[in-house]
């Protein structure tokens, strides 16, 4: 099978698998009233003979890197052995978790072991008590545990999401890059996104990850190449700094230009962007082994309806809810 490639020549290396939109907090952006189910329920998300299917078919057509997304993924029982299910792919060189941290220390030596090679924990304040008032969870020092027991079991660098909200953390940029002096971790600050139950708050929140640049560049900081495998970050960097900044900002206007991504959901439909498509339902060819190629001719033909971008930049706004469906 060739490589799954769209009508503008992007290539697509990269596959976001969300396995559960099941979360146990409540992040002002995302699902500020906390998960409450959507017609879905635990055994309408993807199974894990149904993950090792998917997974299978994306690699026999040039995936090399796999997400885990959610909702929070860690909650589901079966999560290690997803990961090992998934690394049954040789070609899936790269396994990445994007998650809230909230079971990082008791678990994440367990998933490294069965093959997880990247973690993106997404901390969006180093003050506890700002932390709770946006996660809804006082947990702030278990995910910095859950960041030090990380590099104890032998990740050599972690990501960190930060969403840049005005008056939240926009003015506290200082004490970000403090943290990363001495720590191997890329901060990535990710604008805030309107969805489709966020409307107030982007209004009121949204800033220009422009800001950032702005203050970086001013302070020495130098912005690297990405390789094409990397995620959507423009990545700075400093001599005096062990660790990284990164900037996604969705809303310039050439930020789909690089997409090399495809989603498929908890519940396996096939989404061509974060924003704007209701997806096309996979699930019919995960049902046995022997379905592999229509499967991926099914994502390949699908491939001619992904639009140049998503708009983001003419006023779009995401027609997803929250992004705990797709996760991100
Ligand atoms: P890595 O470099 O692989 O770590 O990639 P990543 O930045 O894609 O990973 P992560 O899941 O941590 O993404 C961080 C956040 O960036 C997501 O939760 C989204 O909010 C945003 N993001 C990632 N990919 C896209 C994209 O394709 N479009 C848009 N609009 N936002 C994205
Ligand atoms: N805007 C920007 N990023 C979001 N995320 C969720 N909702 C939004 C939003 N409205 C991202 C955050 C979080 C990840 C799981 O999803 O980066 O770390
Ligand atoms: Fe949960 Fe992640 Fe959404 Fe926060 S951003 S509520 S941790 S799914």
């Amino acid at each position: 099978m060739s490589q799954f490639t769209d009508n503008f020549d992007r290539k697509f290396y990269y596959l976001r698998l969300s396995i559960t939109d099941v979360c146990n907090f409540r992040c002002s952006y995302c699902l500020p009233d906390g998960y409450k189910p959507q017609g879905a329920n635990n055994k309408s998300f993807l199974s894990l003979d149904e993950i090792r299917r998917v997974t299978r078919a994306f690699a026999a057509a040039g995936t090399e890197k796999v997400r885990l997304t959610g909702g929070e993924p860690s909650l589901r029982r079966d999560f290690t052995d997803i990961i090992a299910a998934v690394r049954e792919n040789r070609a899936i060189r790269q396994l990445a978790v994007t998650t809230n941290g909230y079971r990082l220390a008791r678990d994440v030596a367990q998933w490294r072991d069965a093959g997880l090679t990247a973690l993106n924990v997404s901390i969006d304040s180093l003050d506890p008590r700002q932390f709770h008032a946006i996660t809804g969870q006082d947990k702030f020092h278990q995910v910095m545990d859950g960041i030090d027991a990380a590099f104890a079991a032998g990740f050599s660098k972690v990501k960190v999401n930060t969403v840049l909200m005005r008056d939240i953390n926009h003015n506290s940029l200082h004490t970000f890059l403090e943290w990363i002096r001495t720590r191997p971790i890329q901060l990535r600050f990710i604008e805030l996104m309107e969805t489709g139950d966020g409307g107030d708050l982007f209004r009121t929140r949204h800033v220009s990850g422009k800001v950032i640049r702005d203050r970086l560049l001013s302070q020495g900081w130098v912005r690297q190449i990405s390789e094409r495998s990397a995620g959507p970050a423009q990545v700075f960097c400093h001599p005096d700094y062990q660790g990284e900044i990164g900037l996604i900002m969705p809303y310039e206007k050439d930020f789909c230009s690089t997409c090399n991504r495809l989603r498929v959901s908890a519940t396996g439909k096939l989404h061509l962007c974060l924003f704007g498509d209701g997806g096309i339902s996979l699930r019919d060819l995960l049902e046995s082994d022997d379905q592999q190629d229509q499967l991926q001719a099914r994502v390949a033909a699908s491939l001619s309806s992904k639009k140049q971008t998503h708009f983001l930049h003419q006023g779009n706004t995401g027609i997803t809810q929250n992004l705990s469906y797709l996760g991100g």
